[in-house]
């Protein structure tokens, strides 16, 4: 088991380049599943997750070759529908599987993920997609096994925009017979992704990057080579890090207009941003100014950066009211934080941070990927040393975030430990 160690206190200056978005590469991934033979997805990032997914899509026959950041998979050899729940409890992605498997294969058994460190997450509208084409879905024994002798298109509206739910719903779709209507689609930049990567591979599909999406269905699809976008959320965690120690940042390999809720907060905040190309410098010199914000779809401010907001706002000269409208009890970070001083109270869904307290470092530890992530940010800043436990969140998610932060000057190292 890994901690890190941080001194906080360091100013953060320098340039730092964003990986690969780690949920789009879980969703194209899968997409292996659809189309006998080699693919290769440049811009991967090196992280657990995608060794997770590696792992599962080995267990059904793909042979999945991580090569500094080049992923090769070859799925000419797919010997079994199943997703069993040693994997899917470590990684939900994992129940992306469970489209281009029905639609391929005509059955699939994927474990049911349950609950999470986000609350209860529900699948309903996965399944109740993947009825709406046809699929037989069953539950039992804690798995869902889905069935079909051939996937029919069909208008289905989803109650809630779900990005999960679109895409894997998408997946199968596209070689489903006849066409299909998804209305209220999840719209993320990562949805759009997967989107691109179908229609390479040579599916028919309309209004890409709308809640409106249009699928022809095909027979067939083909292998194929494609770039992985930026990791938006990576790149929203160091633009909050340059800003909590006032320091001066050059975020490389971003796609700004995937950002514009979080680089609007941060203008607000008093943040000075230049962005040139695919690179964003931020700047900063004074405490930030109280910004609330509340989680929306995109393009609204992201929930996967809640916390790492949350982390900033303990810096704010007055009080803000952070609002996760997506996962309402998304606050396991809020106690930790509160370890190393902050003062934060919650109110159903919102935690109203009251900025300007004295931080001091303590051991803290997390049970996702953001909130280990805000964490790291409120060690950066706390006076004295901190130590993070249970690291494997944040490799889960985040490529060498370690690397990359002492590279920009922060005083921070992966130690071994007992504690958990
Ligand atoms: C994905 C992201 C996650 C991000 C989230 C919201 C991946 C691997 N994970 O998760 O990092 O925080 O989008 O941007 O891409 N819901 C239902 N029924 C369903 C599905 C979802 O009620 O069948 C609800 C959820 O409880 C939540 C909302 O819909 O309140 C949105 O969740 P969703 O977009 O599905 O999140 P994920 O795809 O799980």
């Amino acid at each position: 088991m890994d901690k890190f160690v941080i001194n906080g206190g360091r100013r953060l200056s320098g340039r730092v380049r964003i990986s690969g978005a780690k949920n789009a590469t879980l969703a194209l991934m899968p997409m292996v599943l659809l189309a006998p033979g080699v693919f290769r997805l440049h811009n991967t990032p090196n992280i657990r997750d995608v060794w997770s997914m590696s792992r599962l899509l080995g267990e059904m026959g793909a042979h999945c070759e991580l090569n500094g950041n080049e992923l090769f998979l070859d799925s000419s050899n797919i010997t079994s529908h199943e997703a069993p729940y040693e994997q899917v409890k470590k990684m939900r992605a994992s129940i992306n599987v469970l489209g281009p498997l029905v639609a391929r294969y005509g059955e699939a058994k994927v474990s049911l993920p349950g609950g999470d460190a986000f609350g209860p997450r529900p699948v309903d509208l996965h399944l109740k997609g993947l009825e709406k084409l046809g699929a037989e879905i069953t539950l039992e024994n804690g798995y869902i096994h889905a069935k079909s002798s051939g996937l029919q298109g069909a208008k289905i509206h989803f109650d809630i925009s779900s990005v999960g739910a679109t895409e894997n719903v998408l997946s199968a779709a596209v070689l489903a017979k006849g066409s299909t209507l998804l209305t209220n689609a999840a719209i993320e930049p990562e949805v759009t992704a997967l989107a691109r990567l179908l229609v390479k591979m040579g599916a028919k599909i309309n209004g890409i990057g709308t809640n409106t999406i249009e699928i022809e269905g095909v027979k067939e699809l083909h292998p194929v080579e494609e770039e992985n976008i930026p990791d938006r959320i990576e790149a929203a965690t160091f633009l909050i890090a340059a800003a909590m120690t006032r320091g001066k940042v050059i975020v490389e390999n971003v796609n700004q207009y995937h950002l514009t809720a979080v680089i609007a907060k941060l203008e607000e905040a008093g943040c000075t941003i230049d962005i040139t190309g695919n690179s964003i410098t931020l700047e900063m010199d004074d405490a930030p100014r109280p910004i609330d914000i509340t989680t929306a779809i995109y393009p609204g401010f992201p929930t996967d950066t809640q916390a790492q907001w949350i982390a900033f706002m303990m810096l704010a000269k007055g009080s803000s009211r952070i609002t996760d409208s997506i996962f309402h009890s998304r606050f396991h970070h809020v106690p930790e934080l509160q370890r190393l001083g902050a003062k934060i109270e919650m109110v159903s869904n919102s935690a109203i941070v009251h900025g300007g307290a004295h931080l001091s470092g303590a051991t803290v530890m997390s049970g996702d990927i953001r909130a280990s992530a805000s964490l790291i940010l409120g060690a950066l800043i706390a006076e004295g040393r901190s130590d993070i436990l249970r690291v494997y969140h944040l490799d889960r998610g985040y490529e060498a975030i370690e690397k990359k932060l002492a590279g920009l000057g922060a005083s921070i190292e992966r130690v071994k430990t007992d504690e958990y």
